[in-house]
């Protein structure tokens, strides 16, 4: 496994490689992001991981300086799975002089994450279209987890016809179905045994509309006022239209429950996708 910190280095690297799988990271790695690294090792012959945590994306209030950085155990996490090379480049290297160049992002960016976190789609794309561009990769990984950067990242990358594949994976979760996350550190142990509500929050949901149930509004009433009584604040529980993030309406079919709430200081945030 070979460690870059610069942009000429890695491209001298990755210039003799034919196929290359991309994962980008803040890092905090846990068993989310590996499944990703064994996705992209199974599809190209040489895997680059990037960690760099992206103060772009984050609005002034928000854990920027928290945010849980632990490069040792990642690397020898990522050691241990063989991949060729991580990308960890500083905050001088991936931005030598203010970024003033951004994109203008779609509506899609400005609802439900974008709604609470103003500044994270356009920190996000930025950072990751400068990835894409330093490690010209054919085919990068993105978890579902995060299911709106997902739809966001694959829309930048149509829309501006970068030659890349994108690929999506599914959420890991604990074994109480909590997904896994980098800010689950921030749970105490009471927080952490009421954190599983907002996974079963979003499962009621799709098993009530996989049962037939087309009573969307009641359907998310029910679980944000169960949520509330135990203490949560809820930014949304919605349900949507897989294929455009728009609310649903009872004769669409793809659809997708997305959730993001509050237990005291950490905001979680999770999905599932329904099939009817
Ligand atoms: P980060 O939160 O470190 O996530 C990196 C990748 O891991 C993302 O594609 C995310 O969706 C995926 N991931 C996280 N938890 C997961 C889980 N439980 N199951 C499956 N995949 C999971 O997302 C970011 O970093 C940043 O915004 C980034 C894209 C790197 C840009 O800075």
């Amino acid at each position: 496994m070979e460690l870059v910190t610069d942009i000429v280095p890695l491209r001298n690297r990755l210039s003799k490689e034919s196929s290359v799988a991309f994962v980008p990271t803040m890092g905090n790695l846990h068993e989310g992001h590996l499944s990703l690294v064994e996705t992209a090792q199974q599809r190209a012959d040489c895997t680059v991981v990037s960690i760099f945590v992206n103060q772009l994306q984050f609005s002034p209030t928000e854990d920027y300086g928290q945010y849980p950085r632990t490069l040792e155990k990642d690397c020898s996490l990522l050691k241990d799975m063989d991949v060729d090379v991580v990308f960890i480049p500083d905050k001088q290297t991936l931005y030598p002089e203010p970024q003033e160049f951004l994109l203008m992002l779609p509506p899609v960016a400005h609802i439900l994450e974008g709604k609470f976190r103003p500044g994270f789609f356009r920190g996000v794309t930025t950072v990751v279209l400068k990835l894409l561009n330093i490690v010209q990769p054919q085919k990068v990984i993105f978890g579902k987890k995060d299911y709106q950067q997902f739809y966001i990242v694959d829309k930048m990358v149509k829309q501006l016809n970068l030659p890349i594949e994108i690929i999506a994976c599914d959420t890991v979760r604990m074994h109480d179905g909590l997904a896994q996350s980098s800010r689950n550190c921030y749970l105490n142990k009471n927080q952490r045994f009421e954190s599983v509500r907002l996974y079963q929050s979003l499962h009621q949901i799709k098993r009530s509309i996989e049962e037939g149930n087309k009573n969307f509004k009641m359907l998310q009433d029910d679980v944000i006022k169960k949520m509330i009584q135990h203490n949560w604040n809820i930014d949304y529980i919605t349900i949507q239209q897989r294929n455009t993030l728009e609310p649903a309406t009872v004769n669409d079919k793809e659809l997708i429950v997305l959730g993001a709430a509050w237990l005291g200081d950490t905001r979680l945030i999770d999905n599932m996708e329904i099939h009817i």
